[in-house]
């Protein structure tokens, strides 16, 4: 059975109860509108766990002034659905005002692994991420958490933060899940215009690209971030990026690498996208 809780303190309880009857805890934190992606990692955190928590909580924290918090898809009946057939057995799904009830005044923030990328374009955006995290983390106590390698910085800010400050948490990164055509699912595809989504396949074919030249044995960097960037400046309205970096510290990476990330965000209209994939490591996406 899966019990719905929208209060910190009964999410805490659950969790509790569950580590005092010996039971491990997944935890898989969202933000809703759940979809293939989402389930993959609820999949996850049940193959190394056996008590289930997912948080649904849109956070205004990590939506800058003019993003898409206002319009951020809410479907929390069939999330709940969704969790109920996975044998989820918490759903914690609070209100804005009872994770950051009047007075609250604490940030979480990760220093070097934000600020590129995702951090050039959206500065605030990883504070806020860390902050609600910290938080879930907190409430849930010691469990296995489970991110998707979508977010591939987010993961890795994540694994930083729970690092630096000895939580008791097993991060866990999970492959990308896609749509049969490779566009990576996202609660935000939702937005695309029937043409828009199938423009947006310009970055699977960027990311294609360049894993094809990886795989023919291109170790170039530059070359290899080139050859995934042209289709995005073709297609496209707007690019963020589209960067080879390392994969751990996002810095320019070695001159022939052994793992290389290629990352990309980039806009369709009103809708921002963003993709990777791990050359030397991933399949072809
Ligand atoms: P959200 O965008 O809802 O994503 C929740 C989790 O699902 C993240 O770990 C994300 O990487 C993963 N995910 C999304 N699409 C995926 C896909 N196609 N394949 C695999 N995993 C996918 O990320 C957030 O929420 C928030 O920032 C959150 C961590 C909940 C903090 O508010």
């Amino acid at each position: 059975m899966t019990t719905v809780v929208r209060e910190p303190a009964e999410f805490r309880r659950a969790c509790d109860d569950a580590r005092r009857a010996s039971r491990r805890i997944g935890l898989v934190p969202t933000m809703g509108a759940l979809h293939a992606g989402h389930l993959s990692l609820i999949d996850e955190a049940s193959r190394r766990a056996d008590f289930l928590a997912v948080t649904i909580f849109v956070n205004p924290l990590q939506f800058a002034p003019g993003e898409d918090l206002q319009r951020y898809p809410k479907t929390l009946e069939d999330d709940l659905g969704g969790c109920r057939r996975r044998g989820v057995d918490v759903v914690f799904a609070p209100d804005t005002g009872a994770m950051y009830p009047e007075g609250f005044q604490t940030q979480v923030s990760v220093a070097g692994v934000t600020k590129p990328l995702e951090g050039v374009f959206r500065p605030s955006h990883f504070e806020g991420v860390t902050t609600v995290v910290a938080k879930l983390f907190n409430l849930a106590g010691p469990c296995a958490a489970v991110f998707g390698r979508k977010d591939y910085q987010q993961w890795k800010v994540l694994s930083r933060m729970v690092e630096d400050l000895d939580m008791p948490i097993e991060v866990i990164g999970c492959p990308i899940v896609r749509e049969p055509d490779g566009l990576a699912l996202s609660s935000r595809n939702r937005y695309l215009s029937t043409n828009d989504r199938h423009r947006a396949l310009a970055v699977v074919a960027g990311l294609r690209a360049a894993h094809d030249a990886w795989e023919h044995g291109e170790r170039k960097p530059a070359v290899l971030e080139s050859a995934a960037a042209a289709p995005v400046a073709a297609t496209f309205d707007r690019i963020d990026y589209v960067a080879a970096v390392d994969p751990e510290t996002f810095e320019p990476p070695a001159t022939s690498p052994e793992r290389l990330l290629i990352a990309a965000a980039a806009h369709l209209g009103s809708t921002r996208l963003i993709d990777n994939v791990v050359l030397g490591e991933d399949e072809r996406p």
